[in-house]
């Protein structure tokens, strides 16, 4: 998709506030004389996003647009995936991944409402996130042309932008740069760039910005009741809590006993290997409370395919296929799976290590007269002896038909 045709057109442009989608502002009126109204989402990130407005009117837009996404993005976003048991590669909790679809549908709508015929976000020309806006934004309106200025435009460093503004008389904030590109949002940090490019590099502590190291956290335990109903968290310490506030407490809770930190060579949609630093405190003990209790209440054969589910909705959130029909059909079965989902796990926290201390639910399927070895054990052993043999006869049938071809030759 090129630049070509988008002289005077009125643009929706996904605004973070760095550089990248201020620089953008200037430079699509500029070379395109085109009409820019921002949207800039909320999703619990922390820095960045103060005085955005202002900041966009400063750089010429015509209209600029804030949404408070925070309450939306846990529940409907961050929480499906949780319900699905969903890390990519076995790892990653998605936080940057789920983000890109409800800031694409966001960008629509007010692109809808402002009468822009062009939609535009700041992502490279090698990441995953140019797929996830550009699928998420064709998926729900193709007629909107979208454009990815930063695969097109002269710069190549973040020096050169500068030098841009500043010729510009354009205030550029004088946030000393980071040596790393993070993106942050309630559910994760990610953050990479600088020495980490390097994957026999230890990440120094100051690549993270929201947890504490193991080493630095209290000598002493801290414990935490997580309550779920149908699979989905809704109390920290019997307090209930929206969606939101909960995942920041668990954030806090986690983040301050050094949980949550991920060094991650991961498969890019786009083809390379790339390394990534995350730091997802909360969503960390929110899934491991969430398989704990997952491990009470659902049977083995649900828990076995429930693994594969989980696989494939990491992949799918991953590879920014969220409005898929496949996603819908994916979730009746999770929300199936969690009818049963519900009731406590405490755990226990302590220098970057989570474990189970309780686990209780209504539901549950552990039944202690069968698991028993007392005297209260109602298992029927004999019935042992014929489940064992009949469960190995193909092994028992094997060893024989070799027995009887090593007589034969
Ligand atoms: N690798 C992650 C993903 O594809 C995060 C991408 C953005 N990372 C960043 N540091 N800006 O979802």
């Amino acid at each position: 998709m090129s630049m070509e045709g988008i002289e005077g057109a009125r643009i929706a442009l996904a605004f973070s506030g760095g550089l990248d989608t201020s620089v953008m502002i200037k430079w699509l009126q500029e070379k395109y004389h085109a009409e820019i109204v921002t949207v800039s989402g909320h999703l619990g990130q922390e820095k960045e996003l103060r005085d955005i407005k202002e900041k966009a009117y400063a750089l010429g837009a015509v209209a600029a647009h804030e949404v408070d996404l925070r309450e939306e993005f846990v529940s409907d976003f961050a929480f499906r995936a949780l319900k699905a048991g969903a890390l990519y590669e076995g790892a990653y909790p998605l936080a940057t991944a789920l983000g890109r679809p409800l800031l694409a549908k966001t960008l629509i709508e007010v692109a809808q409402q402002e009468q822009c015929t062009v939609v535009a976000h700041g992502c490279t020309g090698k990441g995953n996130d140019q797929v996830r806006f550009e699928a998420s934004v064709w998926a729900l309106a193709p007629e909107l042309r979208v454009i990815a200025p930063v695969r097109h435009w002269e710069f190549r460093s973040r020096e050169q932008e500068i030098a841009y503004c500043q010729e510009r008389g354009i205030p550029v904030t004088a946030t000393k740069a980071s040596p790393y590109s993070i993106d942050e949002n309630i559910w994760g940090t990610s953050i990479e760039c600088g020495v980490l490019e390097d994957p026999t590099v230890a990440p120094p502590e100051d690549a993270y910005q929201r947890t504490l190291s193991p080493e630095d956290a209290p000598d002493t335990a801290t414990t935490v009741v997580i309550s779920f109903e149908r699979g989905v968290p809704v109390m920290v310490n019997h307090e209930r809590l929206s969606p939101f506030e909960l995942v920041k407490k668990a954030n806090h809770l986690a983040g301050t006993n050094g949980i949550g930190r991920i060094d991650l060579i991961e498969n890019r949609l786009v083809g390379i290997k790339s390394r990534e630093i995350y730091e997802a405190p909360g969503a960390t003990i929110l899934h491991f409370a969430h398989r704990e209790l997952e491990r009470l209440t659902l049977d083995k054969l649900s828990m076995r395919f429930n693994e594969r589910v989980a696989s494939e909705y990491a992949d799918l959130i991953y590879n920014g296929l969220w409005y898929s029909p496949l996603r819908s059909a994916l979730d009746a079965f999770v929300d199936e799976t969690q009818t049963n989902v519900t009731g406590e796990i405490t755990l226990q926290l302590y220098k970057g290590t989570v474990k189970v201390l309780s686990r209780s639910s209504a539901f549950s399927l552990y039944d202690k007269a069968l698991a028993s070895y007392s005297e209260e054990d109602s298992f029927d052993h004999r019935a042992g002896e014929g489940f064992s043999k009949i469960f190995s006869l193909p092994l028992r049938t094997i060893a024989r038909s070799k027995q009887a071809s090593l007589y034969q030759s």
